[in-house]
């Protein structure tokens, strides 16, 4: 890659590589999709390559998957490794508590899953990824085929009670057909606006038959590494130092329910 990247791309690279740093020999990573980890994917290449190091990556989509080989980097499945060391990946939002709005991509499934199944989440972003309130980027929820004109309105019907600046549903399309997921599912991009209370949209559209996962990732993200078009990025991290102890002990999703 040479230096003729516009802004935004040079900003992506910068987060990319160092975040880079955070893989040592050795580690499970889970590998994002998205023109930021396409960075990032092929930043581990060059480390692959060059330093011989040594990890197993489970990409979140079939394009990175396609993407790591290319690079030279050992791709294996969650199953094949059960949990992993690190998952790094994109986002299209994050809030000041790493709450995200992810999916633009279409990969939001596998990358939760992915990310879930990681001792760390590293999210890496240019700048404009940054907000004060989730919504303005349309909130991508993942549905199945079947019935998915009975989903949309019930989903419609949810949004009516929400603390919402917009509520427009949209079937995502590609080249004039419904866009198909790496599980062939559909997409329905949520036009919100603003999100008054992300946490528990999430858990709300969850219960609708017919959707499989919402893009919002809440209590999933343990770093942000924001880079510049200078090259320089910027290292956040989460206060809560382990987001992902046991359910029931920790401030997380499921607080309410659980009590
Ligand atoms: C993919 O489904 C998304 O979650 C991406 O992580 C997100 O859209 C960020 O993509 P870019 O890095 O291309 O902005």
């Amino acid at each position: 890659m040479t230096d003729a990247l516009s802004p935004s791309d040079a900003a992506k690279r910068a987060s990319a590589w160092r975040a880079a740093e955070f893989v040592a020999d050795g580690m499970r990573v889970g590998l994002g999709t998205g023109s930021t980890a396409a960075f990032l994917v092929k930043r581990l290449g060059e480390r692959v390559r060059d330093e011989g190091l040594r990890i197993r990556g489970v990409p979140t989509s079939a394009r990175t998957a396609e993407l790591a080989r290319a690079e030279g980097i050992e791709v294996v499945t969650l199953e094949d490794v059960g949990r992993l060391d690190i998952a790094i990946d994109g986002a299209d939002e994050a809030d000041g508590e790493l709450s995200l709005i992810k999916g633009g991509g279409g990969a939001l499934l596998w990358e939760k899953v992915v990310a879930t199944a990681a001792e760390r989440v590293v999210i890496i972003a240019d700048p404009g990824k940054r907000v004060a309130t989730l919504g303005a980027f349309p909130l991508p929820v993942e549905v199945i085929p079947f019935g998915l004109s009975s989903t949309q309105r019930l989903i419609e019907e949810l949004l009516e009670g929400q603390d919402l600046d917009g509520r427009r549903v949209e079937l995502r399309l590609r080249d004039g057909q419904p866009f198909a997921t790496d599980e062939g599912n559909r997409i329905l991009d949520l036009h919100l606006g603003r999100i008054g209370d992300p946490r528990r949209l999430a858990l709300l559209l969850n219960q609708i038959p017919g959707v499989v996962e919402n893009g919002l990732f809440i209590d999933i993200a343990d770093t942000l590494v924001i880079g510049h078009p200078d090259g320089r990025a910027e290292v956040v991290e989460l206060d809560d130092a382990d987001p992902r102890a046991p359910l029931a002990g920790r401030d997380n999703i499921f607080t309410e329910v659980l009590g």
